[in-house]
């Protein structure tokens, strides 16, 4: 089973996955996590580029790096693990890249699309998209580190990236379940364990 969280910055991804870690540690169901980009040995060194405030990259190049960060990850990590039948958590996945270089930067969602077709990139069976008001999770980024690449653009390059996640969960209600990331932490790792738990027995 492949399960992607997603979100704009802020969203609290990192806090809830840390959490189903720390869950799932003490079951027996076999889990593997990993995040992009950045979830291989490649992909670090893509990641480093693309978060570094003082990259110049364009748009097109962008796309293509995230790809191949993708590429490498889903060959040596995501496959492997759900031939393992592992249950597989991935932090940002193809619906990063569709909201924010499909929206955010203007590639168009048609085009990335195509793309991920022709790579045969493994559709995740369940989503969780956490989502908050762009202010507020950009000022949770702000306090907990240095503003890397994308954190440092601008208000309306996020509430794209917002409306694009928004739009994504409407177009793909079977596999996208959206979360508001208002509720406590508590909360919200409760109703994430129920609905991951319930897809997992089914
Ligand atoms: P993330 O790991 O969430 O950053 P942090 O560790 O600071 O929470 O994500 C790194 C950045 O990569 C994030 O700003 C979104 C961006 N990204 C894309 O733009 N497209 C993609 O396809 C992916 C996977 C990530």
């Amino acid at each position: 089973m492949f399960i992607t969280i997603e979100g704009i910055e802020g969203s609290g991804k990192s806090s809830l996955i840390a959490r189903l870690k720390k869950y799932f540690k003490k079951s027996k169901i076999e889990t593997f996590f990993s995040k992009e980009p950045g979830g291989t040995d490649l992909g670090k060194e893509i990641r480093k580029i693309l978060l570094n405030p003082k990259s110049s990259i364009s748009p097109e190049s962008e796309l293509l790096l995230l790809l191949a960060d993708r590429a490498e990850h889903v060959q040596k990590k995501i496959l492997p693990n759900l031939l393992k039948n592992k249950v597989i958590f991935c932090d940002r996945y193809i619906d990063s890249t569709l909201a924010y270089q499909g929206s955010g930067r203007n590639l168009g969602k048609k085009t990335i699309k195509e793309l991920i077709n022709a790579f045969n990139f493994p559709v995740p069976d369940l989503t969780i998209l956490l989502d908050v008001p762009v202010q507020v999770g950009l000022q949770r980024a702000r306090k907990r580190n240095e503003l890397d690449r994308f954190e440092k653009e601008d208000l309306n390059f996020h509430e794209n990236i917002r409306r694009a996640y928004l739009d994504l969960a409407k177009d793909n209600s079977e596999r996208i379940v959206l979360f508001d990331s208002l509720i406590s932490e508590d909360e919200l790792f409760e109703m994430a364990i129920n609905l991951i738990e319930s897809r997992i027995s089914e």
